[in-house]
């Protein structure tokens, strides 16, 4: 199955009790289906599921700035959330509905085969770690997973709420520039046709670094 035919797949989708809980429309994810860096989000709000694109509203305006900053495009990245219809009045995401959702999360990610996950905000992070950690104890570093590695970031809209965070995932998104930067091929070793999402690298590093949760 392609991620298209994924999306048309879910376009209807009636598997959890979100679809007759008043939303608008499924909001699948949006992006570059070949990109290295992905990020996830927690559920649409009122923004997204009007649209049908993740991130549109305010939350999403602060994340291009910060994506800015991070020299990183929407056209070169993908966007997706856990949970991909809205919940009434943006409550938080019920269990039943991240169970539901979880893996076509999981297959989006198949498909796309991202190097760099980017979590954002507690859902998105405690749900590919599967482990019920705060984002601010993981925040800012990378996990090595199997296929891929997770940099947990704060959401957004944390910092919208709370403006004494807005430094702290400003300093976060340097710290996501500076690993990509570290992990990126020098223009001049990589091929010359290749995309720019290629040239991402990701070795995990020794066996005894690996033991993050310890
Ligand atoms: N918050 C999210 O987690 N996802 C969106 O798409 C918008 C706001």
């Amino acid at each position: 199955m392609t991620l298209q035919e994924l999306a048309k797949s879910l376009h209807n989708c009636q598997q959890c009790k979100l679809a007759k809980l008043g939303r608008t429309q499924v909001v699948f994810g949006v992006g570059n289906p070949h990109a290295s860096v992905m990020f996830v989000g927690e559920a649409p709000g009122f923004n997204e599921d009007q649209k049908g694109e993740p991130f549109v509203g305010a939350a999403g305006k602060l994340l291009n700035d910060l994506l800015a900053s991070a020299h990183l495009s929407r056209d070169q990245i993908y966007i997706a959330n856990v949970i991909k219809c809205r919940p009434p009045n943006n409550r938080d995401p019920e269990s039943d509905e991240v169970e539901t959702c979880k893996p076509f999360l999981m297959q989006q990610i198949q498909m796309i085969r991202p190097k760099l996950v980017c979590t954002l905000g507690n859902w998105a992070t405690q749900t590919l770690l599967e482990r019920k950690v705060g984002i601010t104890k993981v925040k800012a570093q990378a996990f090595y997973m199997k296929d891929f590695v997770i940099f947990p970031l704060l959401h957004p809209a944390a910092a919208l709420h709370q403006g004494n965070l807005l430094d702290t995932l400003k300093e976060d998104f340097k710290k996501l520039k500076e690993f990509l930067d570290r992990h990126s091929q020098p223009p001049a070793a990589a091929e010359p046709s290749a995309p720019s999402e290629s040239t991402l690298n990701i070795e995990p590093p020794n066996p005894a670094q690996m033991d993050l949760f310890g």
